[in-house]
């Protein structure tokens, strides 16, 4: 048995960058045809421009997940394709803030762009999952759908939805051959946490890691890219913590 997508459809939410770069990367050097979204218009055209010059099997869309005109203008390009046989809920927002603090506009945002849209897509994508008795969602959490920690109320009450939603969706379709699972991110070295994260911060946390590491966005999309493969035949609704042993201490 080996990896390989050749044939397979995989959308990844928030794959310009960080995290979700480095998935659908790997989907495409697999041989999979990657949808990936972003939110900036101008770089999203140079990017399409780069793949059909190069005749890569990416295509990129513009998708601000705070906007639901946006989201539904989206799902109306989606409708183009027949099949979508991976699903990567990857895009999330992360602001840190006292409850006392948080403005409701903040609140909707996050709860918007890392749960409602989530669930919109496997909403949108199901059904097209069912027909074809084959599908794999893998929703990206965080640690704090595990754990909290001061400043992160809205952050983590989202995170703890994702995984909700993978509970929920993976009673629903697994009779279906649609495995859904959570992978839960610790501190990867990505723009949200260099945004996030002091430099002091980051050297503390690093020790604190059992494994003495910052995690690296390969190590998630390996995670990933397992359960999204053949090599998962029977995992559904499991929520993989990938965290070089951070919350086990
Ligand atoms: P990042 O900030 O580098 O990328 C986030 C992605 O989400 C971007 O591609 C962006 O286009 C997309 N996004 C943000 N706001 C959006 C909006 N309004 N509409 C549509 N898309 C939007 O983040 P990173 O670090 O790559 O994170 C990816 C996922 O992993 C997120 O869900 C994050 O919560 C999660 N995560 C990251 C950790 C880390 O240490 N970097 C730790 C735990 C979880």
């Amino acid at each position: 048995m080996k990896l390989d997508f050749t044939n397979k459809i995989i959308l990844v939410t928030g794959g310009t960058r960080g995290i979700g770069k480095q998935i659908a990367e790997d989907f495409h050097a697999l041989g999979g045809t990657v949808l990936i979204t972003g939110t900036h218009a101008e770089q999203i055209e140079e990017l399409n421009n780069v793949s059909l010059k190069s005749g890569e099997r990416k295509h990129f869309f513009c998708v601000n997940f705070t906007s639901s005109q946006s989201v539904d203008q989206f799902l109306v390009q989606l409708a183009e394709y027949s099949k979508i046989d991976v699903l990567i809920n990857n895009a999330g927002l992360n602001k840190h803030n006292s409850v006392e603090n948080i403005i409701t506009a903040e609140w909707d945002d996050m709860m918007a762009v890392n749960v409602t849209a989530p669930f919109k897509l496997i909403r949108d994508v199901s059904p097209r999952m069912i027909e074809n008795n084959y599908g794999r969602i893998i929703n990206i959490a965080s640690i704090f759908s595990k754990i909290g920690k001061e400043r992160r109320t809205c952050y983590t009450t989202t995170k703890f939805g994702v995984d909700g939603l993978t509970l929920g969706v993976s009673n629903d379709l697994s009779r279906y051959n649609i495995l859904v699972n959570t992978v839960s991110p610790g501190f990867i070295m990505t723009d949200m946490t260099r945004t996030n994260l002091s430099q002091k911060e980051i050297e503390d946390l690093t020790q604190q890691i059992p494994a003495k590491r910052m995690g690296q966005v390969q190590d998630i999309s390996r995670a990933v890219i397992f359960l999204a493969s053949d090599l998962n035949s029977y995992i559904t609704g499991q929520n993989i913590v990938v965290d070089g042993g951070f919350t086990n201490v």
